[in-house]
């Protein structure tokens, strides 16, 4: 499900992606100095992560893995002259290499598992000991304005299941037996022309339909037209309409 959403996505997330490369540029800038043997990265995606550790570890092998097949044969596509990336489907939550890694990365892809308490389990027996994982994770506040607008005009459609929150994500994390080297969490407005490109925006992102901005099932078309309108009333501002994103960055290792 979240894998056909993703590879209905494939070809339009970069255009409408601006907080999901921040948020990449984050994880990478958080790195220490580091010379990894090897690298995973889990929900490559259309590879902004991949990418940007492609620039950092030059050469270095990275096994970008995502859930969904069409995310991952345009990866495979579009990093056709970067032999060191090898594309692969693969479910975060359960992933294992054939041997552990150094360095395992990962951004905002993770809010999507199902059990993110298995999944962090999972990511630690992946790595080494003395490994590193970085991770960029958006959180529940992430498009809080779009859902306070949808529960209003479809209150029967709320969605059934929410982002993690920075708390959750960080008791997953310990209690997976990382150690927390360093952190930032924050929110960030971003601002769109208006409430229609914003939907828009979202929707080539393939986050409708997902837990950030959906419910229980699909808003007909009056529903729809009246989310539009309420939003631009309730959020614009100075040369559109804004919508919150909330994220946070964690350096981690394995004891
Ligand atoms: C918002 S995209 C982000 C991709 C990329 N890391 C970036 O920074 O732009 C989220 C990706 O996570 C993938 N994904 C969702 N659940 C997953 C899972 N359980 N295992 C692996 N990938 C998953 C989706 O298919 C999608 O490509």
């Amino acid at each position: 499900m979240i894998g056909t959403r993703f590879s209905a996505a494939a070809e339009t997330y970069d255009r409408h992606a601006r907080p999901q490369l921040a948020l990449a540029q984050a994880v990478v800038a958080m790195l220490p100095e580091l010379y990894p043997e090897q690298i995973l990265e889990l929900g490559a995606g259309t590879g902004l992560l991949t990418r940007l550790l492609v620039e950092r570890f030059p050469e270095v092998p990275i096994d970008a893995v995502d859930l969904a097949e069409k995310m991952v044969s345009h990866g495979r596509e579009k990093f056709a002259r970067f032999a060191q990336v090898d594309w692969l489907v693969g479910d975060a939550q359960t992933f294992r290499g054939t041997d552990p890694y150094p360095l395992v990365a990962s951004s905002a892809a993770l809010h999507w598992v199902a059990d993110l308490a298995a999944t962090c389990d999972n990511i630690y027996q992946c790595l080494e000991p003395g490994g590193t994982f970085a991770l960029g994770m958006m959180l529940e506040g992430t498009l809080k304005e779009l859902q306070e607008i949808r529960s209003a005009v479809a209150p029967a459609k709320n969605p059934s299941s929410r982002l993690p929150s920075y708390e959750t994500t960080t008791a997953c994390l310990q209690s997976a037996g990382f150690r927390i080297e360093r952190r930032a969490h924050g929110e960030e407005r971003i601002l769109y022309d208006d409430a229609e490109a914003f939907l828009r925006a979202i929707h080539e992102q393939g986050v409708t339909g997902g837990k950030v901005s959906s419910g229980s099932a699909p808003l007909n078309r009056a529903e729809l037209g009246q989310l539009a309108a309420d939003y631009q009333e309730a959020f614009a501002t100075d040369g559109g309409v804004y919508a919150t994103y909330e994220t946070a960055t964690f350096l981690l290792s394995r004891k």
